[in-house]
């Protein structure tokens, strides 16, 4: 019995259901499922997705094939289920046979996916109150496992639930030494430099380059939406507290944004709509970014929200706009003192609080500076990383899975 086909790309398959009938007309193949399921593939689509060395690189798994240099159309001649399950097709004019996994045919059914680009996880908004409170876990031991490994795995996936799903997740009992967040950050992704450095020390200190640096308090913010591309997410690993006040506040941007679109549809249709200018005008650098306060993907969902009062510059929209801006802005802004919105906490040395800074907000009461000391070291990472470290723990866990199969 011959094996199933590589697929063109190094994802592990299962085959959780077999193909069991297959027809086909030149420019579709419609190929029946043991469970009933029915899908329909183009022929072209299916010529471009093979998984064979004249349409994917072997080593790197993308794609060399340029369809435009084909003869012609590529049209199916023939079709049938081969005795290793796997689909043959023959292709027209290349004369070309070639064959589908399975597995990673039902994975990419198009003619049945009801929504193509969902989430990951799903995503979840949350409220606050006093006795919310991020999902904790305890992280202790992370860097001792090796990177990939099944006990990485283990403490990392939770925790990359929780913030693809709510946006925040808490670790404890991480290390306390300087810069050690730089290792942690890596087990998901590269981390993101800015102009205040790769790793960003949060704590009080004379000449500041921005607010954060200082003692005072600050009001519900995403970091940075100064720029075209403002940072997915925002790592504060907190290795000394001991000062009176600095708690820290966390509301869920998507939640408010939400109960905005309820309320206040007019507001919300504004603030979608209207382009804000934010803008870091410092000594030595100048960010200007102009966008919306609310951005919808094409599905009409929420894909972020971009709030920082002390780094919005002068609005300069159409001027008609203004006040409709405005007032929708200070709707905005009354929602964001609700309580019923936030939660908070106090750092405890060896917490991580990892967040997506395109979600939610941030905020800090004051702290007393004399009252001793409060370090936080910090970071960005985009959210491309966690979305590429879930999808490689889903992998790893459908690799056991054919393994436990075989
Ligand atoms: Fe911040």
């Amino acid at each position: 019995m011959t094996d199933l086909p590589i697929t063109p790309d190094y994802d592990a398959w299962p085959v959780e259901v077999a193909l069991e009938g297959v027809s086909a007309t030149p420019r579709v193949l419609t190929v029946h499922w043991q469970d009933g399921r029915v899908s329909r593939y183009h022929s072209i689509w299916l010529r471009e997705n093979a998984g064979d060395d004249t349409t994917v690189n072997p080593a790197t798994r993308e794609r060399i094939l340029d369809l435009s240099r084909l003869p012609a159309w590529p049209e199916i001649a023939g079709a049938e289920i081969d005795a290793a399950g796997a689909l043959c097709v023959t292709f027209a004019p290349e004369d070309r046979r070639l064959r589908f996994h399975p597995g990673w045919l039902r994975a990419h059914d198009y003619d049945n996916a009801p929504d193509p680009e969902a989430p990951l996880v799903p995503v979840t908004t949350w409220q606050g109150g006093p006795d919310a409170g991020p999902d904790t876990l305890d992280a202790e031991g992370l860097l001792d496992t090796a990177p990939g490994s099944d006990d990485e795995e283990a403490i990392l996936a939770p925790a990359l639930e929780s913030v693809l799903g709510k946006g925040l997740v808490r670790l404890r009992n991480m290390p306390t030494e300087p810069d050690s967040l730089k290792a942690i950050a890596q087990r998901i992704g590269p981390i993101r430099d800015t102009n205040f450095g790769g790793l960003f020390n949060v704590k009080a200190k004379p000449d500041p380059d921005s607010n954060a640096y200082t003692s005072i308090a600050l009001p519900p913010h995403t970091d940075l939406p100064t720029r075209e591309y403002h940072p997915g997410l925002q790592m504060l690993h907190c290795l000394e507290n001991s000062v009176e006040g600095g708690q820290a506040v966390m509301l869920d941007g998507f939640a408010v944004a939400e109960a905005l679109r309820e309320q206040y549809p007019e507001a919300f249709a504004t603030l979608t709509r209207v382009r804000w200018r934010y803008a870091n005008t410092a000594k030595t650098t100048d960010y200007v970014w102009h966008e919306p306060m609310i951005r919808l993907d094409a599905r009409g969902e929420l894909l972020e929200v971009r709030i920082a009062d002390f780094l919005r510059g002068p609005l300069d929209a159409a001027f008609e706009d203004i006040e409709p801006a405005y007032e929708a802005l200070m709707t905005l802004q009354r929602l964001l003192r609700d309580p019923a919105f936030a939660i908070r906490f106090t750092y405890r040395p060896g917490d991580l609080v990892i967040f997506d800074n395109r979600r939610l907000l941030h905020a800090r009461d004051a702290f007393e500076g004399q009252s001793g000391h409060r370090w936080l070291q910090g970071c960005y990472v985009e959210r491309d990383e966690i979305r590429s470290r879930y999808r490689m723990v889903k992998r790893a866990q459908r690799r056991r899975q054919l393994t436990a199969e075989a």
